[in-house]
């Protein structure tokens, strides 16, 4: 059962219908707002009822705190109570979180067995008018707007949904399934941006990429920076040149496929990237690729003495760099004039030792995306908005009919910048560490903050849209236990 998250999630139960046994390993400790604790806390115990007003005071105060600041809220106490339940309705509706009932439809029989099993049972009476109300709560709650009522079938391991909202179906396309292609019919590459090597670089990069290779990641690709770029690190953060590191990389044997992205179009000229990814083909048994883009970091070309053009010219050289590596690692050495560029001669040995894959990165709908249709092996998009992400490959796939290429040779790729985490705690501990003056909830949102399963679920939308390799780059990554703990995005 998919719940919306972050959302107000309101559980709605007679005693022992079993709300506190659901919520506990689906949500964090303080993400459940529980009045048998709160009474615990300004009363004697869980089951102070003298303490009841205050509890239930301290209780709205958090969940309206919690709301307010766009965090999950799971409200467990009885639920039965209509005029409460409105007014946390009111209160996720005023904080834009979707509310939604998780109804927990026990049998009453069970209920009365499990009261009666507990150590401090509810009297007899109290729990026949529980149930009483509970067996009209269903109808009331279909009244009272929540975006969701979710029924769970206790006794079984099903969770039965009674009241979906409009869903479109994701049908997932049959992809060719080839060598580390995982079931959900993606590709996968580890996207390495920061490099917190400490004394040892060469050993930091070494673990870390044999990491990449036994977490089951088809590829490893660096960014190529001169500076480190803000979005990632501080200027004195170390950022490798790329093709060297690559190299070193190389030298290792592992099965995974590297490359490049993005390497902006002003560093180096098209022939000089082009030999570079050559010899990288020849090294690793042809398993090279480029993603190369019109750059946009203008500080890291002034620092080093870099002309850094208009992007106008910058696309123009993009479209040019693309058409000259496919002219220089096509077969023979015969002259090469077309899409405006001229060269004598296509002399450039070694020949790559395989096809290698030229990723043009930029959502530019116009140009960029024109220069993939036209002339790329791959697209490079952003994925937060999965909405947008559809109205691009649109885009994309209105120049590939354009231009006459066909769309299936034009693969789509996105560049996913996620925090994952093993666990619920794990993923609130890291947004925790790496929001900086964000708040969490909004840092969270921005960078789809989930677990591996979360990011599954995910990724197979992404793979409905027609993605077929996801470029990977968690915000924290930097140990080969992180790279590890990523493993399951493979399966
Ligand atoms: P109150 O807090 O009193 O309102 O009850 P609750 O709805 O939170 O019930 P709780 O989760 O505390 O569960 C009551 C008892 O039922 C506990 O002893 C649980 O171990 C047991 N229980 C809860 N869910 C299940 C279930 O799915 N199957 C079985 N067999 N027992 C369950
Ligand atoms: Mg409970």
């Amino acid at each position: 059962m998919q719940l919306p998250d972050p959302a107000l999630v309101v559980l709605v139960g007679a005693s022992g219908a079993g709300k506190s046994t659901w919520a506990a390993p689906r949500y964090r400790a303080q993400e459940v707002v529980s009045s048998d604790a709160l009474r615990g806390i300004v009363g004697s115990g869980p089951h102070d009822l003298d303490a009841s007003a205050d509890a239930f005071g301290v209780l709205e105060t958090i969940v309206e705190a919690r709301l307010r600041r766009g965090l999950t809220t799971v409200v467990d106490t009885l639920g039965l109570d209509p005029t409460r339940r409105l007014a946390w309705l009111a209160a996720a509706r005023a904080a834009g979180l979707p509310a939604v009932v998780v109804l927990l439809d026990t049998p009453e029989a069970e209920c009365r067995r499990r009261n009666s099993a507990r150590d401090r049972p509810v009297p007899a009476p109290v729990l026949a008018a529980q149930l009483k109300t509970a067996r009209d709560v269903r109808r009331q709650l279909e009244a009272e707007g929540w975006d969701l009522v979710a029924a769970v079938a206790v006794e079984s391991t099903a969770d039965v949904p009674v009241a979906l909202p409009d869903s479109v179906p994701v049908s997932a396309p049959a992809l060719p399934v080839g060598d580390r292609t995982s079931s959900l019919g993606l590709r996968s590459v580890l996207q390495v941006s920061r490099f917190p090597w400490g004394e040892e670089p060469l050993a930091w990069l070494t673990d870390i990429a044999r990491a990449a290779d036994e977490a089951g990641f088809a590829g490893l690709a660096l960014m190529d920076h001169l500076i480190q770029v803000p979005q990632v690190g501080r200027a004195w953060d170390p950022i490798p040149e790329p093709w060297v590191t690559l190299g070193a990389i190389a030298g290792l044997g592992t099965g995974l496929e590297l490359g490049t992205l993005c390497t902006p179009v002003t560093f180096r000229p098209a022939g000089v990237t082009a030999k570079a990814a050559a010899t990288l083909s020849a090294l690793t048994g042809g398993r090279a690729f480029v993603g190369i883009g019109a750059g946009w970091f203008e500080r890291e070309h002034a620092a080093h003495g870099i002309a850094f053009p208009p992007a106008r010219e910058r696309l123009d050289e993009l479209e040019r760099a693309v058409v000259t590596m496919k002219a220089l690692w096509s077969a023979g050495t015969k002259s090469y004039d077309g899409h405006g560029v001229v060269l004598p001669e296509t002399t450039s040995y070694p020949r790559p030792a395989g096809p290698i894959q030229v990723v043009v990165g930029g959502s530019g709908e116009r140009r960029t995306l024109r220069i993939a249709a036209r002339h790329a092996d791959a697209c490079n998009l952003r994925t937060t908005d999965e909405a947008e992400l559809a109205r691009l490959v649109g885009v994309l796939h209105a120049h590939c009919d354009d231009v006459g290429r066909p769309r299936d040779e034009v693969a789509v790729t996105v560049l996913d910048l996620p925090v994952v985490g093993r666990d619920r705690d794990d993923v609130w501990a890291r947004v925790e560490r790496l929001r900086g003056r964000t708040a969490a909830a909004t840092y969270a949102a921005r960078t789809l903050a989930a677990t591996v399963d979360g990011h599954r679920d995910r990724w197979a939308r992404l793979a409905g849209l027609g993605v077929t390799t996801v470029f990977l780059a968690t915000p924290d990554l930097g140990s080969p236990e992180d790279v590890l703990a990523l493993r399951g995005l493979n399966a």
